[in-house]
C-alpha cells in the first residue's frame, strides 16, 4: 500500500494546484473585463464538481478521500462568503476575494520592501531608517559611492563647510535649561527622547528608552500618560509631561491637582516639567489611547477607568488666557521646588503664540523652555485630517518662536526645543540654525529600539513590541539590548553634529547661524536660511515700527485673551 502514498500525495497536491490555478486564471481573465461577472455560479459549480470528482476518485482509492481535507474548507469558505452580508466583494468573488484583503494587509510591507525608493519619505525614507539602524547597532554608518539625493532638486539642503575646517569638539556641548526664575537648572543633551507615553509605547520599550537615557546622559520625556514605574526603573533623567488630562496629577473630575503634582514633581528623576498645549500630529485634538491598549496598570497610573478609549480634552482647564498660562507655569515651577518648566506646542494661530509672548512681557514670568513640534511630527494614533491638515510645519513654527522671543527681547530667558522628523546630525544642525537650542526625536528613537515602520502603532499589533500592550508581542523586545542601541544611536548622532561643526570651522553649536545652511530653490538658484527666512532684530517688537513680517499679528495679539476667541480674521 505504501508504494501508492507518493501517488496520492501527488494527486492531493495536483488538486490544490488545480484549484489555485483555476482561481488565478479566473482572476486574470476577469481583470480585463473589469470584473462585471459574479463568481458565485462558478463557485457553486466548482464545489459540486470537486465533491463529485473526489467521491469518484475514492472508488479508485480510499486515499483520495484525503483531498476532502483540502476541498471542504475551501468550499465551506466559499459558501460562507456567498451567504454573509457584510462584504459585497466577498459575496461576488467568494474565496478569491480574500486575496484582495490579504494583499491590502501586506501592501505597506510590499511597498516598503520592494517598491519604495531609498530616498522616498513615507514618513521616513529607507535611507534615514537604515542610518538609524546602523548607528543603533554600532555598524558602519558610512555611505558608499556618493549621495543618492538629487542635489539639484528644489529643497535639497546642506551646511556650508569651511576651507579652515577644524577638528570636531571632543566633548558633547551641553545646554543649560533654566532661567533666573528657576532654582534647579538642568544640563541637557543636544538630542533627547521626545514625549511618548507608556500606553502608546510598551513597558519594554519605555524601559529600554529610560535605560538608554541613563547610559547616554540625555533626557526622556514621559509623554502625557504620566510617570510609570518603567520610566523610573531605567534611571534616566525625566521630563514629566502634563497634558490636558493631567494624568498623574488629576482630581477625580479630571482637573489639575496641586498636591499630587507637588509629590510627583519632587521625585529626583524628574528634572523638568513640560506643559503640553498641543503636538504636531494632532494639534487641538487632545489625546487618544485606544481602549485595546488600556491595561489595568495603565488605567491605574493615569487614574482613569478601563475598557474605553482614554481621551485627553483638546484644551486645558487650568487656564484660558495667555496670562493664565504663564501664571500656571509659575505655579508649577513653585510647586516643583524650582525645576525648569516649559510648554510644548505646534503653532496654530500665530497671534496666539505672540499673545503668550506679550503675556511674558506683561507678567515678567518666563517659561524655562518652549518645545516647538512640527506638523510633520509623529503620534501613536490620530485622525487623518489632524495628522495631515492641521498645524504648522516645524521650520515655520520654530522661526515664529525664535522671532517672537527675539523681537520681545526675551530670547535669552527661554530655551527652544525642536521636534519633527529630526533623526540625523544635519537635521539637528539645521534646526539650530533656525533658532533651536536642542532637539528631540520620537520616531528616531523608536527606530533605534526596533521599529520597522510597519505603521500599526494604533492597532496594538506592533510586530516588534514597541507600540503594543500585548505581552505576546512586547516580551520579544529585550530592554537591555535595545537600551544599548538607543544609546549608540544618540551618541553617533551627536558625534555627527560635532563632525559637521568641525567641517564648518566651528567649535560650538552657538556659532551656527542661518547663513550656514543653504537650500537649492530651483536647479539653478541657491538661498541660505538667512535669505529664505525673515529673522527679526533683537527688541524690534518693543517699539514701532515693528518688523513688517510680524506687524499685523503682533498688533492683534493680546496678553489678556487668545485673539482667536474673539476674532475670526486670518492669523
Ligand atoms: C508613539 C508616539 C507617541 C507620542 N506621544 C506623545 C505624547 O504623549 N505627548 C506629546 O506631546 N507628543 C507625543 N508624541 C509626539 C512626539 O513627542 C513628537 O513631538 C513628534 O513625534 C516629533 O516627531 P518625530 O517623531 O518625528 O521625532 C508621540 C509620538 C509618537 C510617535
Ligand atoms: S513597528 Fe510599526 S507598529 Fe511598531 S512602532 Fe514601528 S510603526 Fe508602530
Amino acid at each position: 500500500m505504501w508504494e501508492y502514498v507518493g501517488d496520492y500525495v501527488a494527486i492531493a497536491l495536483a488538486g490544490v494546484a488545480a484549484v489555485l490555478v483555476l482561481g488565478l486564471i479566473g482572476l486574470l481573465a476577469l481583470a480585463p473585463l473589469r470584473v462585471h461577472l459574479s463568481l458565485r455560479p462558478i463557485v457553486f459549480g466548482l464545489s459540486a464538481a470537486l465533491m463529485v470528482g473526489i467521491g469518484a476518485l475514492s472508488f479508485w482509492s480510499r486515499w483520495a478521500l484525503l483531498l476532502y481535507a483540502v476541498a471542504l474548507p475551501v468550499i465551506a469558505l466559499g459558501l460562507w462568503d456567498i451567504f454573509q452580508k457584510k462584504h459585497a466583494a466577498l459575496r461576488n468573488f467568494p474565496v478569491l476575494g480574500h486575496f484582495r484583503y490579504l494583499l491590502e494587509m501586506i501592501r505597506p510591507e510590499i511597498r516598503q520592501y520592494f517598491i519604495e525608493s531609498d530616498t522616498e519619505e513615507k514618513p521616513f525614507s529607507r535611507e534615514k531608517r537604515s542610518l538609524v539602524y546602523q548607528r543603533a547597532k554600532g555598524d558602519m554608518d558610512t555611505l558608499p559611492f556618493g549621495t543618492k539625493e538629487n542635489v539639484y532638486e528644489g529643497g535639497y539642503e546642506w551646511i556650508t563647510h569651511s576651507i579652515a575646517a577644524v577638528e570636531p569638539p571632543e566633548e558633547e556641548p551641553r545646554v543649560l535649561v533654566g532661567n533666573d526664575q528657576c532654582s534647579q537648572p538642568y544640563s541637557a543633551s543636544l538630542f533627547n527622547i521626545s514625549a511618548m507615553s507608556y500606553g502608546s509605547l510598551s513597558k519594554t520599550a519605555v524601559l529600554a528608552l529610560s535605560r538608554a537615557a541613563k547610559m547616554g546622559g540625555f533626557f526622556h520625556n514621559t509623554g502625557e500618560g504620566g510617570v510609570s514605574p518603567y520610566h523610573l526603573e531605567g534611571g534616566g533623567d525625566l521630563v514629566w509631561q502634563i497634558g490636558t488630562g493631567y494624568f498623574g496629577c488629576r482630581t477625580p473630575d479630571g482637573r489639575f491637582c496641586p498636591d499630587q503634582f507637588r509629590d510627583q514633581a519632587a521625585h529626583p528623576a524628574v528634572k523638568m516639567i513640560e506643559l503640553k498645549l498641543s503636538q504636531g500630529a494632532k494639534p487641538g485634538h487632545g489625546g487618544i489611547l485606544p481602549a485595546a491598549k488600556v491595561t489595568k496598570e495603565i488605567a491605574a497610573i493615569r487614574g482613569i477607568p478601563m475598557g474605553q478609549n482614554i481621551l485627553s480634552p483638546p484644551a486645558h482647564t487650568a487656564f484660558d488666557t495667555p496670562i493664565g498660562l504663564l501664571e500656571f507655569i509659575d505655579q508649577l515651577r513653585r510647586l516643583s521646588g524650582g525645576k525648569p518648566v516649559g510648554f510644548k506646542l505646534c503653532v496654530g494661530h500665530r497671534s496666539e503664540f505672540l499673545s503668550v509672548v506679550k503675556a511674558m512681557l506683561e507678567t515678567e514670568i518666563m517659561p524655562d523652555f518652549i518645545a516647538v513640534d512640527g506638523a510633520e511630527g509623529g503620534t501613536g494614533a490620530a485622525p487623518h485630517e489632524f495628522s495631515s491638515s492641521v498645524g504648522m510645519p516645524l521650520n515655520m513654527g520654530l522661526l515664529l518662536a525664535q522671532n517672537g522671543l527675539t523681537g520681545a527681547g526675551l530670547r535669552g530667558s527661554a530655551r527652544l526645543i525642536a521636534a519633527g522628523r529630526v533623526v540625523t546630525g544635519f537635521h539637528i544642525v539645521s534646526k539650530i540654525a533656525l533658532g533651536a537650542d536642542l532637539c528631540n526625536s520620537a520616531r528616531g528613537m523608536m527606530f533605534a529600539i526596533g521599529c520597522i515602520q510597519a505603521l500599526k502603532c494604533n492597532t496594538n499589533h506592533c510586530p516588534v513590541g514597541v507600540a503594543t500592550q500585548n505581552p505576546g508581542l512586547y516580551k520579544a523586545l529585550d530592554p537591555t539590548d535595545k537600551a544599548h542601541r538607543a544609546a549608540n544611536y544618540h551618541r553617533a548622532t551627536v558625534q555627527s553634529v560635532l563632525g559637521l561643526l568641525g567641517a564648518a570651522g566651528m567649535s560650538s553649536p552657538d556659532e551656527i547661524a542661518p547663513s550656514h545652511i543653504c537650500r537649492s530653490v530651483t536647479p539653478s538658484s541657491v538661498k541660505s536660511y538667512a535669505e529664505l527666512y525673515d529673522f527679526v532684530e533683537e527688541g524690534s517688537l518693543l517699539e514701532e515700527p515693528y518688523p513688517p513680517s510680524l506687524d499685523e499679528i503682533w498688533r492683534r495679539s493680546s496678553p489678556f485673551q487668545f485673539p482667536f476667541s474673539r476674532s475670526r480674521s486670518a492669523s
